[in-house]
């Protein structure tokens, strides 16, 4: 690949960019443009040619740089080609600037462009909704245009998401053929294009959507596009995941990519808007004693005039409500030190309500389109803030610089955003640049971001958009982790978790131990089960301490303390999928499973983890093949987080019996050509069992 890269790099020296850069001017009939502008005078072509090229190679990544030159107009585009060093992964980009009389209208401006050549391609894209992320859907590419897209305005990966793979030889496998995997680095509307308009191939597009998006461009102002980031493996869906996990982690494309997350507590699920100081330091007294680090008080603590009780009121008055916190943050943070655990908090930073005195003092700060009336948001009143002008930008930034310069003992802090764009004007933004406003609304974030990153580096910053909505890589270099979706029945994040890691790196994915019967689900799940999947990614839990029993308090116990001897290898380790819950099965007859499993660089250490999804007597279980490992190293299996019994000796739950694996050892060869049988075996066993094992 790379030299196919360099080659289409150097006709592009010598002649046009079209192999890197097809502009509307300048294609033939088969391609789409990636670039497509109107100039100043109305002119709508577009003849680049190169004027120069340069190399970098530092430690870290090589990277070509190719200034281009219209022909007639003084346009200008700079095409970036990054390649990482430590990974697979190239990124490319483009600098757009002119000096052209008045401005120039961008209206299709992608960040790259490929062409694909398989024999039977094949397209893996991740659909989902609020609640159901994540999910993986496969089909064959076929004539025409297919086209990903999300214009939500404000987040981008509920509904379509701005990643995919595309399989050359058929459907994509786990382990084997050959894949390509693309993530468009960007956190607004955007649109994937894979379109076949001949019989010679497919190409790739990637870029900002350019619906309600022509981009007004004045003279002597650079236009960057978003990154978008690709790379091809042999080694199927795994080798494209493990490439993006590894860039995340050691390219800066993850804040503090290389370091492992505290265990947490989460209030939301547990206690919802009914903050009270007693219930908060109630709930720091459990996650205590069960062993986890962190405890995030979320919504519902902050209001003066109007008080955050439900959604529908207070989003912008980020001072605590002392009617529910007498003795303020502070006695919070003093509890969390006096338990030996960190303290963090909820924000929603770019919204505001109708009912806040935000709004009441200054209703041009929200988006709004002039003369028409306000659509209105979650709970009937909330209104985006207008992230395109520079004031609110100060604004958005002082909330957690208050926070942090009052309360430098918050320690971490999720960062929710939970509406859309749905009034598309801007009062700052001048009249004849409101088709900006989609992008300047994520430039401005970014901005506000960097400069939050500048003055905190160290705070951990989880990334919500009710649930996942925004994982993605535009966002990802300033927060520490997303979280991953509000569904926490654990048997829905299995396939939840699953999708998401085609992409994301698990010390990147909040994972949550829920409550049961889950309450969105009505579902009733073991708390083994619950901690095992929650365990496969960053642990946490969401639900009322207050509420468990005995056994689930144990079981956590158990789970926390293994957890933390396992963390850098889950956190960190490189992922191999083993069996796929989407796979398909006879599911009275076959057991539905899931496994995956993560191995250090080393190949002496990993962690198996497998889930029984389907329960029926006498139903045969499935034999795990597993992956990644030294095929001529012995490993010895130990069971974690080993379901809890009540030791009536003791009166007292406390670790249960190992199953009959426990202790054996195999090598890495026999593991991964004849596999294991987990005893997943619901005969003797409940609902849901799971298992988890260290090998070493
Ligand atoms: C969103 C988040 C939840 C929770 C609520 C609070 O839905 O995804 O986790 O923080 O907001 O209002």
């Amino acid at each position: 690949m790379f030299l196919a890269l360099c080659a289409c790099l150097m006709a592009g020296v010598q002649s046009h960019a079209i192999d890197l850069l097809p502009t509307f001017g300048d294609i033939d009939h088969i391609h789409l443009p990636a670039l497509l502008v109107q100039h100043a005078d109305g002119d709508q072509s577009l003849q680049l040619r190169a004027q120069d090229t340069t190399y970098t190679d530092n430690a870290q990544y090589m990277e070509t740089v190719i200034a281009t030159k219209d022909l007639v107009q003084p346009f200008y585009v700079t095409i970036h080609v990054r390649q990482w060093k430590a990974v697979e992964i190239t990124e490319t980009w483009y600098d757009i600037s002119h000096t052209e009389k008045k401005p120039v209208r961008l209206q299709r401006y992608d960040s790259g462009y490929l062409p694909i050549n398989g024999d039977n391609p094949h397209l893996l894209h991740l659909h989902g909704n609020w609640a159901a992320e994540g999910v993986p859907t496969v089909e064959p590419l076929t004539r025409g245009v297919k086209a990903i897209r999300n214009s939500d305005g404000a987040r981008n990966a509920h509904l379509d998401a701005p990643e995919v793979m595309i399989a050359l030889d058929g459907v994509p496998q786990e382990n084997y053929g050959r894949v390509l995997g693309a993530a468009l680095c960007w956190s607004g509307n955007f649109e994937l294009r894979v379109a076949a308009t001949d019989e010679k191939g497919f190409h790739f597009y990637a870029g900002i959507d350019p619906m309600a998006s022509e981009y007004i461009l004045e003279p002597k102002k650079v236009f960057s596009t978003p990154h978008l980031a690709y790379t091809w493996s042999n080694e199927g869906m795994g080798g494209v995941s493990r490439a993006f996990h590894r860039w995340a982690r050691t390219c800066g494309m993850l804040h503090n990519g290389n370091a492992t997350r505290d265990i947490l507590l989460n209030s939301w699920e547990g206690i919802y808007f009914d903050i009270t100081e007693e219930r908060i330091l109630a709930m720091m007294n459990d996650i205590a004693s069960f062993g986890g680090e962190l405890f995030v008080m979320d919504d519902g603590w902050f209001g003066a005039k109007y008080q955050r009780n439900s959604d529908n009121a207070a989003l912008g008055d980020w001072v605590v409500d002392t009617r529910k916190l007498p003795n303020g943050l502070k006695a919070l943070t003093d509890a969390a030190k006096d338990r030996h655990i960190k303290f963090g908090i909820w924000i929603e930073p770019e919204a505001t309500n109708t009912l806040s005195e935000l709004y009441e003092k200054h209703p041009d700060c929200v988006l709004q389109e002039r003369n028409r009336e306000l659509k209105l948001g979650r709970g009937g009143t909330q209104l985006v803030l207008d992230m395109t002008n520079p004031k609110v930008q100060d604004f958005v930034f002082s909330i957690v610089d208050d926070l942090l310069t009052k309360h430098p003992e918050i320690a971490y802090i999720k960062w929710d955003a939970n509406a859309s764009i749905q009034n598309c004007g801007s009062t700052y933004l001048p009249r004849d640049k409101q088709s900006n406003l989609y992008v300047d609304y994520h430039l401005g974030l970014v901005k506000t971001l960097e400069r939050i990153r500048a003055k905190y580096p160290n705070v951990v910053i989880q990334n919500c958009a009710s649930g996942g909505g925004r994982a993605n890589y535009g966002l990802m270099p300033y927060f520490d982790e997303f979280w991953v979706s509000d569904n926490n029945d654990a048997l829905q994040r299995v396939y939840i978790q699953w999708g998401t890691s085609y992409f994301f790196p698990s010390n990147a994915m909040a994972q949550h131990i829920g409550g049961s019967p889950y309450l969105m689900t009505g579902r009733t799940t073991p708390i083994k089960f619950r901690c095992d999947v929650a365990m496969s990614g960053r642990l946490g839990m969401e639900l009322q301490p207050a509420h468990m029993t005995d056994e689930e308090r144990a079981q956590c116990t158990v789970a926390f303390a293994d957890y933390k001897e396992l963390r850098p290898l889950i956190q960190l380790g490189n992922l191999y999928r083993l069996v796929s819950p989407y796979e398909p099965v006879p599911v009275v007859e076959k057991q539905q499973v899931a496994s995956l499993l993560y191995v250090n660089d080393a190949k002496d250490h990993a962690v198996l983890f497998a889930y029984g999804l389907s329960s029926f007597m006498k139903q045969s279980s499935r034999r795990i093949r597993l992956a990644g490992l030294d095929p001529d190293r012995t490993y010895t299996l130990h069971e974690k987080n080993i379901r809890v019994a009540y030791h009536h000796d003791r009166n007292a739950w406390g670790e249960g019996e190992p199953c009959e694996l426990d202790g054996k050892s195999f090598t890495g060869a026999y593991l991964m050509s004849v596999g294991l049988d987990i005893p997943l075996s619901t005969e003797y066993n409940i609902d849901y069992p799971s298992r988890i094992f260290e090998l070493k």
